[in-house]
């Protein structure tokens, strides 16, 4: 990123941390957003092993994990750029989930995960940024790990990292649809293809 990208980059990190302050985001537990939560959970549980390891990038304030559910997955790791949205995790006391304030740009895993998740979050990292990011996430599953991204309809300039990844396989690409028409999320399983 230049400069200006990184001013504008620090911009959106306070934006967020207004907003969740603000309880803006408070709408992502709603009943409307639940199918998307349910769908990642049922991806994960289908083609990632029992009790998996899971990382999920730009976690907000820990929803998914909540949804999850601690009978579910072993460990998990929530990472958000937003110290608010983290201490508001934080303060949820989930059993063994952690979560931490950093940048997915700059994030290096200290371990390898089953599950790495972007959920609503791939596509607010910097173009420049995505492949970096990706191929960082790539390098910390474990054998045979997946990852899982949701974007919000269309996902313009995204989707192209994982479809068109010749690394990966897609082991699933749902839409997920509400009763508002233009309300509706694609989601997608990837593995690292072996050889
Ligand atoms: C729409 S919210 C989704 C939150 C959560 N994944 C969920 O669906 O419940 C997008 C999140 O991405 C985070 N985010 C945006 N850019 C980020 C970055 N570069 N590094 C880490 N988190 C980031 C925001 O702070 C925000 O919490």
């Amino acid at each position: 990123m230049n400069l200006l990208d990184k001013f504008h980059h620090w911009r959106r990190k306070i934006r967020w941390n207004k907003q969740y302050k603000q309880g803006r985001w408070e709408s992502l537990q709603s009943e409307k957003e639940a199918k998307r939560y349910e769908t990642i959970i049922r991806m994960a549980t289908e083609f990632g092993p029992e009790n998996p390891s899971v990382l999920d990038i730009g976690s907000g304030d820990g929803v998914l994990t909540e949804r999850f559910g601690a009978d579910r997955y072993g460990y998990f790791l929530g990472v958000d750029f937003s110290k608010v949205s983290i201490e508001k995790a934080k303060a949820k006391n989930l059993k063994n989930a952690e979560f931490e304030t950093a940048d997915a740009i700059t994030f290096q895993p200290k371990q390898k995960f089953d599950v790495i998740v972007f959920n609503e979050a791939f596509y607010y990292i910097h173009d420049s940024e995505k492949q970096n990011v990706l191929d960082r996430m790539l390098n910390s599953l474990t054998e045979r790990g997946i990852i899982i991204t949701s974007i919000y309809r269309e996902g313009h300039g995204c989707w192209e990292y994982f479809k068109e990844n010749e690394n990966l396989n897609e082991l699933a690409f749902e839409t997920v649809t509400t009763d508002e028409k233009l309300r509706y999320w694609k989601i997608g399983a990837y593995v690292v293809s072996s050889g």
